[in-house]
Order: C-alpha cells, then sequence, then structure tokens
C-alpha cells in the first residue's frame, strides 16, 4: 500500500460518524475514537484509517508523526458574519450600562453602525481585513465555513460583499459557503415600509443567483426586525429561486422563528435562545439543524442559553458556530464555543464534537463533503495539542490547534515552542 501522505502516531483519532442526515438527539453521544491511529490520504482524500500498527509497514511519499496528540476532523463553523467594514468597541460602554441589543439598533447604532463602516469600504478595504479574520478561524481549526452578506441592506453593498465572500473563495484553499442576509435589519429610510424593502431584496435574488453569489438565504426574524409573515414569504420567494434557506430565529423574543424554519425545511435555524417548546418539539421532527451560538449569549452578557439539553433530549440535531461579528460575538476562536457549549450550554464533549463537525457540515449543505474522516472524503483534519479529545473543550480560550490541514496540504502550523526571548536586548 502505498499513499500520498500518512499521518501516523495518532494519540486519538476523532471520526464523527457518517450520514446523509445529521445527527440527532441521542444519535450525538456517539462518537468513534481509534486510539494509536494512523491516517492514509491520496490525492487530497481519505483513502485509509485504521490502527497504527497495521500502517508500520505501508509506503508513502510524506509522513507526519502526531506524536500521540488527537487528530480530528476540520472544523466547521456554519454562522459567521465574517465581511464587514470597522469595528464597534464605541458600543462596550453602552452593553455595559445595561442598553439591551435591540435598542442599540434602534438608535441607529448595532448592526447600523457597521452597515455605515461597510458602505465607506472599498472591496479591496474588506478582503483584506475578512483575509485577516478568516486566516484566525484558519489557525483555529476551522478548514468548512459559511459566510453571510448583512452589513449593506442596499443592493451594491450587499453585492460588493458578496463578491468579496466570492474572491475569498478562490483565494483560499478551505470551503466557503456563502449566505445572502439581505434582510439583516431594516435600514432607517425604510421604517414603516419593511415589506417595499423585502421586495427590493427580493428582487435581487436573481441576480445572485446567477452570479453564483451565494447559496443560501437567511433573514433576522425578531422583534423590531422582520415578523414572522415577512420572514415567511421572504424565505418561500428565496426558496421557490433554489436557495437553501438558513434563519436568525428566536434569539430574544419566541416569535416562532423554529417553527417557521421547521415548515420551510430550513437547513438550519440559528440562535434560538427564546425557542418555545413547541419550535423545539418542531425541530426535533425536522432535519432542520439547531445552530447554536453560545458565544453570544455570553457577549451580550445574559443569563439564558438556549436549552441544547431539552433539544437533544427530544432528537433535535444541533450544531455550533461562533457567529463571529463586530457587534454580538467578537471572537473567531471555535473552540472557545466548545467549552461554552460544555460549560453553559451542558453539552457532553461527544455531543460538542459532532456539533462543530459533521451537523455543522450539514447546517450549510456539507454534509456528505465535510465534517467526518471518511474514507473518499477530502483529507481535512486537524492535529490537537491534547492526547484526548475532552481535553479542548476542558482548557477554555486559548488555541489548541498544532496545525491544521485542507485536502492533505497544510494550510498552518504553530510555531515551535522555545522561540521565547529569555533575555532582551537593551
Ligand atoms: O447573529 N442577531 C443578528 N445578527 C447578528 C449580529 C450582528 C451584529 O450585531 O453586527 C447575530 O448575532
Ligand atoms: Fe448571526
Amino acid at each position: 500500500m502505498k499513499y500520498d501522505l500518512l499521518v501516523h502516531n495518532i494519540g486519538q483519532l476523532i471520526l464523527p460518524k457518517s450520514s446523509s442526515q445529521p445527527l440527532k438527539g441521542q444519535e450525538m453521544k456517539q462518537l468513534d475514537i481509534i486510539e494509536n491511529a494512523a491516517l492514509g490520504i491520496t490525492d487530497g482524500k481519505v483513502t485509509w484509517v485504521g490502527p497504527d500498527e497495521e500502517a508500520a509497514s505501508f509506503g508513502s511519499s510524506e509522513r507526519i508523526d502526531a506524536n500521540g496528540k488527537v487528530v480530528s476532523p476540520g472544523l466547521v463553523d456554519p454562522h459567521t458574519h465574517l465581511v464587514f467594514g470597522g469595528s464597534r468597541e464605541h458600543e462596550h460602554s453602552l452593553k455595559q450600562a445595561g442598553v439591551p441589543y435591540l435598542e442599540i439598533l434602534a438608535q441607529g447604532g448595532g448592526i447600523l453602525s457597521t452597515v455605515t463602516s461597510t458602505k465607506k469600504a472599498s472591496e479591496e478595504e474588506l478582503f483584506d481585513k475578512a483575509s485577516f479574520h478568516l486566516e484566525r478561524m484558519i489557525s483555529h481549526g476551522v478548514t468548512t465555513l459559511e459566510v453571510k452578506s448583512g452589513y449593506g441592506l442596499d443592493a451594491e453593498t450587499e453585492l460588493k460583499q458578496l463578491r468579496v465572500v466570492k474572491k475569498l473563495k478562490e483565494k483560499y484553499p478551505i470551503s466557503i459557503v456563502s449566505t445572502f442576509l439581505g434582510a439583516h435589519a431594516v435600514p432607517p429610510a425604510y421604517k414603516g415600509k419593511e415589506n417595499e424593502f423585502l421586495k427590493e431584496m427580493t428582487e435581487l435574488l436573481d441576480e445572485i443567483r446567477d452570479a453564483e453569489l451565494a447559496e443560501f438565504v437567511d433573514i433576522f426574524c425578531e422583534t423590531g426586525v422582520f415578523t414572522i409573515d415577512q420572514s415567511r414569504q421572504f424565505l418561500q420567494d428565496a426558496k421557490d429561486k433554489g436557495f437553501g434557506l438558513k434563519i436568525h430565529a428566536d434569539e430574544i423574543d419566541p416569535l416562532g422563528g423554529a417553527e417557521l424554519a421547521a415548515s420551510l425545511n430550513a437547513a438550519s435555524a440559528d440562535h434560538l435562545v427564546a425557542a418555545s417548546d413547541e419550535g423545539i418539539e418542531q425541530l426535533s421532527r425536522s432535519d432542520t439543524v439547531a445552530v447554536l451560538l453560545p458565544g453570544t449569549t455570553f457577549y451580550l452578557g445574559k443569563d439564558h442559553y438556549a436549552r441544547a439539553r431539552k433539544m437533544i433530549d427530544e432528537g433535535t440535531a444541533v450544531a455550533l458556530a461562533t457567529d463571529f461579528n463586530p457587534g454580538s460575538c467578537v471572537t473567531e476562536n471555535l473552540q472557545m464555543i466548545m467549552s461554552l457549549a460544555a460549560l453553559k450550554l451542558k453539552m457532553s464533549a461527544e455531543e460538542i464534537w459532532n456539533a462543530v463537525t459533521v451537523n455543522a457540515a450539514h447546517a450549510i449543505g456539507k454534509g456528505m463533503d465535510a465534517g467526518t474522516l471518511e474514507i473518499g472524503k477530502a483529507a481535512n483534519f486537524v492535529v490537537w495539542d491534547a492526547t484526548n479529545y475532552k481535553y479542548i473543550p476542558y482548557h477554555f480560550g486559548v488555541n489548541h490547534a498544532h496545525s491544521v490541514y485542507h485536502s492533505g496540504n497544510k494550510l498552518w502550523e504553530r510555531k515551535p515552542y522555545g522561540e521565547i526571548q529569555l533575555s532582551s536586548a537593551r
């Protein structure tokens, strides 16, 4: 047997179960682990997985000694707002003073403040800034992610953001899925004329589809933003035009976004902090993935988190994401979200790994391509500075990634230790 690349001496190889559907409820507790494993890669694809001792005699053009470390599939971040202008640290003190998120938005700040900065920025500036944040995500183990527009709220700027995502796809050898979130907020000029605004956003859909600028359409369904009826109409129009659906659902108020997502067979319903019992039940009976964003709840300073335990116990498919954005969750670090899921959502380590790999992939229509390390799939994997998989959510707030690979190619590797200058030149 001869491989292009053989990763050997793996302490634990994490193998989420692959399926054409996301893992639901109890299935999320299953996580296969091979101790002392090896991984064979040919033409960028996984071609062999098994015990290290069997691999000892295999030939390979290149070998990587994992030194007893954990190896997992590349992480999948299924909800990010990666492309934006400016930043919002000036709103931090408002938050500290207890001004609610929707109040800051109603005063023309929040999302609308980032809209102003994004309109001002050139396409090149947005691209450079997004590249910086994307490289930080990759260095934290992400090899597949979703990126939304939504800081334009007019044709010109929304298309500018989506073109930036397309250029990121062309530049970076990873997997990026693009979502049109033109319905992210109501521009001040359209206050009271929300239907008119949504009509304009709907009119962009043909152009976006024909230019292959987005695969999914999303809407912020929330008090003071878009109603359930408006969301249903907008998403149905997008579905009719062939887009996959996502919803910012029941983040602050229980409007019925979870129910809407299930009834439209959306790929995902995201946030769900306030989802009703009925909403959770309907999700559990659907294939819609509940994408939970505990980093956002944490960063907004709230005590009440999405009811992940109830969702999983009732049979819902749960995924986790950063929601990286300049206002409600300013981190590129999905590992930090894994720790919050353990501490605040009370998810087990097995559920968490499934939620950032296979289920996250299903939430963005990549279930058959990403999130697992089965034979024939792209060899996207991370070598971790840990000897067991439970260690990573346990030790929070730092980067545990040792090296990150996409299709068998190394994208990133941390610097070796021992480089701290022990005496400084005066
Ligand atoms: O998912 N809730 C709506 N949208 C984003 C926040 C965007 C922002 O504040 O800039 C979210 O949290
Ligand atoms: Fe979001």
